[in-house]
């Protein structure tokens, strides 16, 4: 059985990876210092509990492992932390993930799939957002991805390896068998928010603006299934096993949910009216953010099939009824 590092096991899209891993065959390896994440969310492989910048530590399991591909999802991801606090970015996500590929092209790295971001694309405009749209960071969190994909463009040649950075949009929902989903801390991503105060879980929903130029006035955004993104993430392997390009590609569905027509499916999937209040803007939110997924679905042969609103926000109700249990 062929293993995968996987960096950033314990996190929420890392796990699903790791469970679809396993689905395909492969023992996930986690590589992950439980900043953010769980140990508990690490089911379908063993846990390393290490930096990506503990260079020993990595060589140690990569040899152990024999690993010549990684995905890594490990990083800090909180938008506002990052503006904040932008050296614990740089050092994380930048010099961290540095050293992770050092440590790994020194054991004989073959292949990276890299978790990037549409923060990459900053406040672009248009109805979808293509891979050659400019890549404009509005915050240091997107600079810190842009960065990597830049430095993989240099390293991967140099080094011997192939790489494919996937810019998520929005990464929603959870596992349909609810055995692992969405836990941050603090919680920033509106389905799981949205569940939770419909079920009397957590407070009632803030809606940032109600007067942007979208259809029902409240900011749209591409949200795509974690089981659709991982499953993408696998197929990434495939791609550069196959000899791919070393390239980025978006994760998307190429259609936008407003923010009230995911607060509509809530009520739908939920059987009761989501507490919500419209409140002013939030400084840096884009109108819109929708991908063109065009690439990867011809590269891949990618479809997200687990998308529409109703199955992600039933599935994170489920997942929410499976913690509460
Ligand atoms: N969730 C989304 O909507 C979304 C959207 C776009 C991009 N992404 C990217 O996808 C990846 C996964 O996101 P997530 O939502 O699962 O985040 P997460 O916080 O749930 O998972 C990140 C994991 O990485 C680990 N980690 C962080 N820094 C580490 C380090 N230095 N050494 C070892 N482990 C470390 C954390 O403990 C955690 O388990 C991130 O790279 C994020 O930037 C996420």
């Amino acid at each position: 059985m062929e293993s995968i590092l996987v960096a950033g096991g314990a996190g929420y899209v890392g796990s699903h990876a790791c469970k679809a891993l396993a689905a395909a065959g492969y023992r996930p390896v986690t590589l992950d210092n439980l900043v953010t994440g769980h140990a508990d969310a690490v089911k379908w492989g063993p846990l390393v509990e290490a930096d990506i910048a503990d260079v020993e530590t990595v060589r140690r399991i990569a040899r152990e492992y024999e690993i010549t591909t990684a995905m890594h999802f490990a990083a800090r991801s909180l938008v506002g932390e990052s503006v904040s606090k932008p050296d614990l970015y740089y050092e994380n996500n930048v010099v961290g993930t540095l050293r992770l590929v050092e440590a790994l092209s020194a054991e004989g790295l073959k292949h990276l799939v890299f978790s990037s971001t549409a923060a990459v694309y900053g406040a672009a405009e248009g109805e979808l957002i293509a891979e050659d749209t400019p890549a404009r960071p509005i915050n240091p969190y997107g600079e810190t991805k842009l960065a990597i994909e830049r430095a993989l463009g240099w390293i991967g040649p140099a080094k011997g390896f192939s790489w494919c950075a996937l810019r998520y949009f929005n990464a929603a929902g959870a596992d349909p068998d609810g055995e692992i989903g969405e836990r941050h801390d603090p919680e920033t991503h509106l389905i799981p928010n949205l569940v939770r105060a419909t079920l009397g879980a957590g407070p009632g929903l803030k809606v940032f603006g109600d007067d942007y130029p979208t259809p029902d006035g409240s900011c749209v955004r591409d949200y795509v299934h974690v089981v659709d993104l991982v499953e993408a993430h696998i197929k990434a392997l495939d791609w550069l096993k196959a000899g791919g390009a070393s390239r980025p590609f978006n994760l998307g569905t190429g259609k936008g949910l407003s923010v009230l027509e995911v607060i509509a499916a809530a009520e739908r999937a939920l059987g009761r009216r989501p507490p919500y209040e419209i409140v002013g803007r939030r400084a840096g939110d884009p109108p819109r953010l929708v991908a063109d997924p065009a690439a990867a679905m011809a590269a891949f042969g990618w479809t997200p099939t687990r998308s529409d609103p109703d199955t992600l926000v039933a599935s994170v109700a489920a997942f929410e009824a499976a913690s509460a249990a």
